[in-house]
């Protein structure tokens, strides 16, 4: 295993701007939603450690739930559109005010895909609350409610994003150097 420091660009958000902007956009979303109707969607894995922090901060009442999909063909860092859902929700929608959590909006497919697949089990509402917003890759029309970050293309990984599974758990988010970057297992 690789040392992340040999592959470590920049350090694009440090562990104290992340920590105080999930903080904020906790207090955001508090207000927003007020009568515990709200519900969380995690996807997996990436949205983990940022809804774990962002509930934290949610001062209303509020309950979670997590789905995976995984998206169809290209590269091992790109997606396609298609998604299929390899884990569903545990909670019936109907009525509930969900919020989407995801880790990053990158060409948007994702998540335009899981919007789609959720609107019919007809949720009061349904909204995005994304960490980064990486905006000059979207291809997709993708309403991002709540925004974290925008940053700009370039490949990331920690707080819940992944170099080949692996460095989701720093608690920073930094730039690859993919150059220097060696999967190993
Ligand atoms: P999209 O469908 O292109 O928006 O892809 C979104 C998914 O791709 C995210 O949930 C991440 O899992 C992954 N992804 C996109 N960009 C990055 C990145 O810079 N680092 C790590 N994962 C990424
Ligand atoms: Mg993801």
């Amino acid at each position: 295993m690789q040392n992340y420091n040999e592959f470590l660009a920049e350090i694009l958000i440090t562990e104290d701007v992340l920590q105080a902007r999930v903080r904020e956009l906790g207090a955001e979303i508090s207000a927003d939603y007020t009568d515990g109707n709200l519900l969380l969607i995690c996807i997996l894995r990436g949205g983990v450690p940022f809804m774990v922090d962002l509930s934290r901060h949610i001062t209303s009442p509020h309950t979670m739930d997590f789905m995976a999909v995984s998206s169809y063909g290209a590269g091992r860092r790109e997606s396609t559109g298609a998604v299929r859902v390899t884990l569903d929700l545990q909670t019936n929608i109907h009525g509930r005010d969900v919020l989407l959590v995801e880790d990053i909006i990158d060409s948007g497919h994702t998540i335009a895909s899981v919007l789609e697949l959720l609107q019919v089990r007809q949720p009061k509402s349904l909204k995005i609350c994304a960490l980064l917003d990486k905006a000059e890759r979207r291809e997709a029309v993708v309403p991002i409610h709540y925004r974290g970050f925008s940053i700009p293309n370039k490949f990331v990984f920690g707080y819940g994003l992944d170099l080949d599974e692996y460095y989701r758990n720093l608690p920073f988010v930094g730039v690859v150097d993919l150059e220097k970057y060696e999967p190993l297992k």
